[in-house]
């Protein structure tokens, strides 16, 4: 049966993180907190802790991890080279929702890389996580915590909705801020390749580094993606689901006639709009609302709660409606794409 501990985000119990730790250490699964989903745990440098990790999610074993990690100096045993534009990264973003893929050392067990001579790492925000893994005392291997192809949890139910009985224990610090993962970028190419979008924003990056690469496999579904687990179906809700992108009001009229057209042929339709375009759905369509309109962070961190709803109120269909690509929006876009299956409707 796994064990829930209810813990203060800024002042977590130490008593009960000690308890955790002690899990992670004796080969455990525990999920925690961070400042974009829920992780789940396991010693990294135990390739058998790493491989329940695996078997827990029902994870593609060719999809590899990202090893968290308390303190900027841990990156050394882990990475044979930390090149300047990554060190720029680290200085600039860490602690914080940026994984770096680097070089690695015969340190990291194959389990967590997949096979690759790479190792993605990161140094979280969350104060429950970084002293958990402190108190640990080895890098903590971490996806997020939800079932494979599944929406990652934002929160310790959602973690239990999917995990229960299957992990030692979840630590609950209240819902995630952020809300979406990591940024992933790969700091192996002469110039930084996004890999995945995330907290850290394409912006950010860019001011940062001057330039950035944006794997190509992130534009659309037929080109191989560098990041293993970027080619899975992915945030996927329970019903089938079809993205309205356009500009202004276009995707909420496009998703509002959809939705009147369907329910009078007798379909359940569910929508994941903007608060202002639940107001011109019929009232029998389940709305799952991301926010206002325009409010990216808003919708980065409603997201998953928002394709959990259909777990509880099953429908047909879903509709979604697009958001702009500025800032965290391009990451609530890449995940409603790859939810949606890339089923486009462009208007
Ligand atoms: O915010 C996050 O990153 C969360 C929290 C728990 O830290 N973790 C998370 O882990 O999202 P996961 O396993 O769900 O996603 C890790 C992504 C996958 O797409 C994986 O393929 C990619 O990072 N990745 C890991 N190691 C890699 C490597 N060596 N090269 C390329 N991509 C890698
Ligand atoms: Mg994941």
């Amino acid at each position: 049966n796994t064990k829930h501990y209810v813990v203060d985000r800024e002042k977590p119990d130490f008593r009960i993180l000690d308890q955790a730790a002690a899990v992670l250490r004796q080969g455990g699964l525990v999920a925690f907190p961070t400042e974009t989903v829920y992780g789940l745990g396991a010693n990294g440098l135990d390739p058998g802790a790493v491989a329940r990790i695996f078997a827990a999610k029902g994870r593609p074993a060719d999809n590899p991890l990202i090893l968290h990690i308390a303190d900027v100096h841990e990156v050394n045993k882990l990475a044979a080279r930390v090149p300047a534009n990554a060190a720029a990264l680290m200085a600039e973003y860490w602690p914080g929702p940026l994984t770096l893929v680097l070089a690695r050392t015969r340190l990291v067990p194959d389990a967590v890389t997949g096979g690759l001579d790479t190792v993605a790492i990161r140094l979280p925000d969350s104060t429950v996580a970084r002293e958990l893994i402190r108190l640990a005392g080895v890098p903590v291997a971490a996806p997020s915590a939800n079932t494979s192809g599944r929406p990652s949890p934002t929160t310790a139910g959602d973690v239990l909705a999917d995990l229960a009985g299957r992990i030692e224990l979840v630590i609950d610090a209240g819902p995630c801020g952020i809300g979406v993962e990591s940024t992933v970028v790969d700091c192996t190419t002469p110039v930084p390749t996004l890999l995945r979008p995330g907290g850290v924003t394409l912006e950010m990056l860019i001011a940062t580094l001057g330039e950035v690469e944006v794997d190509p496999a992130l534009g659309g579904e037929n080109i191989v993606p560098r990041a293993p687990g970027m080619k899975y179906t992915h945030y996927a809700p329970a019903a089938p689901m079809t993205l309205y992108e356009g500009e202004g009001g276009a995707a909420a009229a496009a998703v509002a006639g959809e939705a009147a057209r369907l329910e009078a042929a007798g379909r359940r339709v569910g929508a994941v709009v903007s608060a202002e375009t639940a107001l011109l759905l019929p009232p029998t369509v389940v709305a799952a609302v991301y926010g206002i309109r325009g409010d990216l962070d808003a919708a980065a961190a409603n997201l998953y709660t928002a394709l959990r709803l259909f777990d509880a109120e099953p429908v047909d269909v879903i509709l979604a409606e697009s958001v702009s690509e500025a800032g965290l929006g391009l990451a609530v876009m890449n995940r409603l794409r790859k939810a949606a299956g890339y089923r486009i409707v462009h208007c």
